[in-house]
């Protein structure tokens, strides 16, 4: 009797371990109190810094909730994106998604850790200061607000094959966009969620030439529009705004662009394209209540892939370069 009983229990503990070991982005062991006893001034630190500079320049909340996506589609959120390149290791700043972006982002976080570090010497991961500074970027623009969950730890070391082939361009179709999500343990709900983050900052004419040239599901004065901000060969680095009505507002307008064929780039307009998301884009564009709601919860979830805890990875003290190097 006694030892089929310790079987079954040995079993049932080898079961619980490989279940535990499965989801690595489901259930991250992240906790919104995590800093509570160790860091409590976080919270406030990180949001007067990231106030300060979204006051000065809109832009700014931008790159960092940019920089947040980024950072966890690369190897999870585990900051590898801030890493610099070094001569032994090419950083992920060099990848296309990255290159001529936004290089206050980098600065803005720079200054966030400098702060930090201040009110808690080699205590906060740079990774949880990303996902803190893009959540108070989005509510600081007008957006929702959520708990943050925390206890991510830093990389020591960036991906930078990663970074090029795991982020789909703009020129991506939907098929792409849902696969790459996919591959993060991510539903088509949190793209459509997600992607109206174009509600706010810029895109190159790089990013949406092809667009304004040889698009037909876009309608005809916005495509006037585009090709106004984009000649047709050079001028690469022209910016426009991903949402033209309210470019520094965290509204619901990048949907209603999507309705009217208004989309910036290719990728935005394929979730409004005679297919599956179209109900969902037409919810968001109606109803900015419910947007909010699942760009929070879709946040959370982009924040919980594949994030380094506990003992692994090391809490970095310069957000730039690996500790001890
Ligand atoms: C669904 C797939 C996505 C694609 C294909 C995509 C692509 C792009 C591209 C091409 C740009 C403009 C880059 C440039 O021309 O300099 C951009 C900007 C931006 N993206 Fe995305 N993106 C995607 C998803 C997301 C997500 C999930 C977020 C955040 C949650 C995000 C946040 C932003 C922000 C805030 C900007 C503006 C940055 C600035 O003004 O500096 N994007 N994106
Ligand atoms: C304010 O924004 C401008 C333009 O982005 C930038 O050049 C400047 O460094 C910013 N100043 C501060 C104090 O953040
Ligand atoms: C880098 O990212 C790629 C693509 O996700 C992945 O296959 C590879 O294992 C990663 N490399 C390291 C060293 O983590």
């Amino acid at each position: 009797m006694a030892v089929p009983r310790l079987l079954l229990a040995a079993a049932l503990v080898l079961l619980l371990l490989a279940v535990g070991a499965l989801p690595r982005g489901a259930d991250a062991q992240l906790s919104a109190g995590f800093y509570s006893a160790s860091c409590p001034a976080v919270h406030g630190v990180v949001r007067q810094v990231v106030s300060q500079a979204v006051m000065n320049d809109s832009r700014s909340g931008a790159a960092i909730l940019r920089l947040f996506y980024h950072d966890c589609f690369v190897n999870g959120c585990d900051a590898s994106v801030l890493l610099d390149d070094t001569p032994a290791t090419p950083g992920e700043k060099g990848a296309g998604a990255n290159a001529g972006g936004s290089t206050f982002g980098f600065d803005l976080i720079d200054a966030i850790k400098t702060q930090v570090e201040a009110a808690c010497p080699g205590t906060v991961s740079c990774a949880d200061i990303l996902a803190l500074a893009a959540r108070d970027s989005v509510n600081l623009l007008g957006g929702p607000s959520w708990a943050v969950p925390l206890g991510r730890r830093d990389a020591t070391f960036p991906n930078a094959t990663g970074a090029a082939t795991d982020l789909p361009g703009p020129g991506s179709d939907l098929d792409r966009l849902v696969a790459a999500f996919a591959a993060k343990g991510l539903t088509s709900r949190d793209l459509a969620a997600l992607s109206g983050a174009h509600t706010v900052g810029m895109a190159r004419c790089l990013s949406f030439r092809a667009r304004a040239y040889c698009d037909d599901n876009v309608s005809p004065a916005f495509a006037a529009q585009m090709r106004g901000a984009c000649p047709a060969s050079g001028g690469d680095d022209a910016a426009a705004p991903l949402d033209a009505a309210t470019p520094s507002e965290f509204d619901n307008g990048y949907y209603r662009n999507l309705v009217a064929g208004a989309g910036l780039l290719h990728s935005d307009q394929e979730l409004f394209n005679n297919g599956p998301l179209d109900a969902l884009v037409r919810l968001y564009s109606a109803n900015g209540a419910a947007f909010s709601s699942d760009f929070a919860a879709s946040m959370v979830r982009l924040g919980n892939v594949g994030p380094l805890t506990g003992s692994a990875g090391e809490v970095r003290l310069d957000c730039r370069k690996v500790n001890s190097s």
